[in-house]
């Protein structure tokens, strides 16, 4: 069975007999509504360690609006059976009092990474999910803890946060999960209507035409986004908010395209925003 903590106290106090026996503690960070993607996190930080931590927290500091974060799914009792299954040792679970129980005056703010993609358009969002995970990071001390690449931009501050400030442990990215017709896996897809999720697939089709294109040999940046930007205009339920082709490291548009590329985009579906990207580079200089 699962331990259920949900104080910082608590998980201290459980965690110091895990540290003396020199477990390898793995931590997995989610908010909840719990799917196969972070799954398959999980099932890796099981591989990897001795003793793994899920913690479930929708943390309302990263939410841009107030409905999104009420509206955001939660479903405990599913979350914990899912952990259960997959072989987790605790589920680290806390209120909002708990993670932030005064005004916070500290904040962590990764510049540069946030300056494109999912940054202008979700202002203040970085900055609560680097603060969260800086904080969870600081609670559990762990050895080594797991995100995935679905979160491109979150994933690449988050080192970037982990490097900056010395932070102890390993930050591990995990490959995006998708359904079969290539739909990245999202807590956000049971908000679609079934043709809303049909027409959801253009984002995963558009990021493999710029893909195609990459390989292909096209150099120029602006020309794939282009191309990317008219496979989502062809699906009338869907809007673009960005598609970008930026440098996979400090996530800056580029000039040129010569190497490895991280192509990334967002789309809304009705008032459902989802996000994907991929990696890509030409075929001769693999
Ligand atoms: P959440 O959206 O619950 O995602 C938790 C982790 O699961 C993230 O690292 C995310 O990238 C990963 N994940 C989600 N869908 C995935 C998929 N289809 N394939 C692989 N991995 C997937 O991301 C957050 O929560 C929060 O911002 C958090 C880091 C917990 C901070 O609050």
């Amino acid at each position: 069975m699962a331990d259920l903590i949900h104080t910082v106290a608590d998980l201290r106090a459980r965690l110091f007999p895990i540290r003396h026996e020199r477990k390898i503690i793995g931590l997995v960070p989610t908010m909840g509504a719990l799917h196969r993607g972070h799954g398959r996190l999980i099932e890796q930080a099981v591989s990897g360690s001795g003793f793994v931590i899920v913690s479930i927290f929708v943390n309302p500091t990263q939410f841009n609006q107030a409905d999104d974060y009420q509206a955001y799914p939660r479903d405990l009792a599913a979350d914990l059976a899912f952990c259960e299954q997959r072989g987790v040792n605790l589920a680290f679970v806390p209120s909002a009092a708990e993670m932030y129980p005064n005004e916070g005056l500290t904040s962590v703010n990764v510049s540069r990474l946030t300056d494109h993609l999912c940054g202008p358009h979700r202002p203040g969002h970085f900055e609560g999910v680097a603060t969260v995970v800086a904080k969870l990071l600081n609670i559990v001390q762990p050895d080594r803890t797991y995100f995935g690449e679905k979160d491109c931009q979150q994933l690449a501050i988050i080192r970037r946060m982990v490097e900056d400030l010395n932070m102890p442990g390993e930050i591990i990215g995990v490959p995006t999960v998708r359904e079969p017709d290539g739909l990245a896996l999202s807590s956000r897809n049971q908000r679609l209507s079934a043709e809303q999720r049909q027409a959801a697939t253009v984002l995963y089709r558009a990021l493999r035409k710029s893909e195609d294109l990459v390989r292909a040999g096209e150099t120029c940046p602006g020309e794939v986004m282009k191309q990317g930007l008219a496979v989502i205009e062809s699906e009338p339920l869907a809007r673009a908010e960005y598609f970008e082709v930026v440098d996979p490291e400090q996530l800056q548009p580029l000039d040129e395209i010569a190497g490895q590329v991280l192509i990334a985009g967002a789309i809304w579906l009705g008032t459902t925003r989802l996000i994907d990207n991929l990696r890509a580079a030409p075929a001769d200089s693999a």
